[in-house]
């Protein structure tokens, strides 16, 4: 008996992923590049990058790097934008806001003003001008596909990350607002919204991570892997009639609290 050979489900996308550097972005990378899309690795780091392209590369899939600053406003932003349709050659149909400011624990009185400013310069201010940026042209050119990456600290209260929560609040919000807008121009916006989730990078906190997540209904904390998964899922065209959702991957966090 032979297997069946699926067949790469995003051909032909020209994927923007902010923040794959590292963490859950690398793995969506890696996943959409593996789905045939011709990638770009966005961050801070070059030398982070240029890893995930070699990977991807290696997986014989295509892949560029483009350094970007976020916080720097939008300069940067528009410079990303630019810079990533030359490298792919073609607007970018398929972006994913995933790069975030991930505060440490705090309280309310801890919150500064430059740590104000670079959460929600990041986290929200970014991926807003990067869909102004982006999305006139995935409506010229026929439609796109946009995803956020939010978080469950948006959709609950905490006593000890009140901002950060603020920041995934409002990009669970403009995800709304976003697919309201640009649904009937074609363009399909949603959020994955990971609880707890294990990545390369963030080794040292698994055991802090499995603490948070034992109280999940399935008891453990996800990984960037199934976080990648969901983001192909949405990405691709069997999700076509998904517009506006926060999928949360979380073992069932949100749903049993
Ligand atoms: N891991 C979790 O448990 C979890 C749970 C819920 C939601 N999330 C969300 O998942 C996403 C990824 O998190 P992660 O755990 O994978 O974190 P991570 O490993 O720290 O990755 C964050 C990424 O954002 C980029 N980034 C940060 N500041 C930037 C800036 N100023 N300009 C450009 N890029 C910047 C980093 O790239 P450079 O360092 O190269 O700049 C890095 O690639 C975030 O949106 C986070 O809120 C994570």
């Amino acid at each position: 008996m032979t297997t069946p050979v699926s067949s790469p489900q995003l051909s032909g996308r020209r994927a923007l992923v902010t923040g794959s550097t590292s963490g859950i972005g690398r793995s969506v990378a890696l996943a959409l590049a593996r789905e045939g899309a011709a990638v770009v690795v966005s961050g801070r780091d070059d030398a982070a990058g240029e890893a995930v392209i070699k990977e991807i590369h290696a997986a014989g899939g295509t892949a560029h790097f483009v350094r970007a600053d976020l916080a720097e406003g939008g300069l940067a932003v528009a410079r990303l934008a630019r810079e990533a349709a030359e490298r792919v050659g073609g607007p970018i149909n398929l972006l994913v806001n995933n790069a975030a400011v991930l505060i440490p624990a705090q309280s309310l009185t801890e919150v500064g003003e430059q740590m104000a400013d670079a959460a929600f310069g990041v986290n929200v201010k970014a991926p807003a001008l990067l869909v102004a940026a982006l999305a006139p042209a995935m409506v010229d050119s026929g439609g796109g596909v946009i995803v956020n990456i939010g978080s469950i600290s948006g959709a609950i209260g905490s006593p000890v990350s009140a901002l950060y929560g603020a920041t995934k609040a409002a990009l669970h919000s403009l995800t709304a607002s976003w697919a309201a807008e640009l649904a009937p121009k074609g363009v399909r916006v949603n959020a994955v919204v990971p609880g707890p989730t294990m990545t390369r990078e963030n080794a040292p906190y698994h055991a802090v991570l499995r603490d948070i997540a034992s109280v999940a209904p399935d008891g453990r904390p996800g990984t960037s892997d199934e976080v990648a998964d969901a983001v192909v899922f949405l990405a691709g065209d069997r999700a076509a009639h998904i517009h506006g959702a926060t999928l949360p991957v979380d073992g069932g966090y949100l749903a049993a609290r």
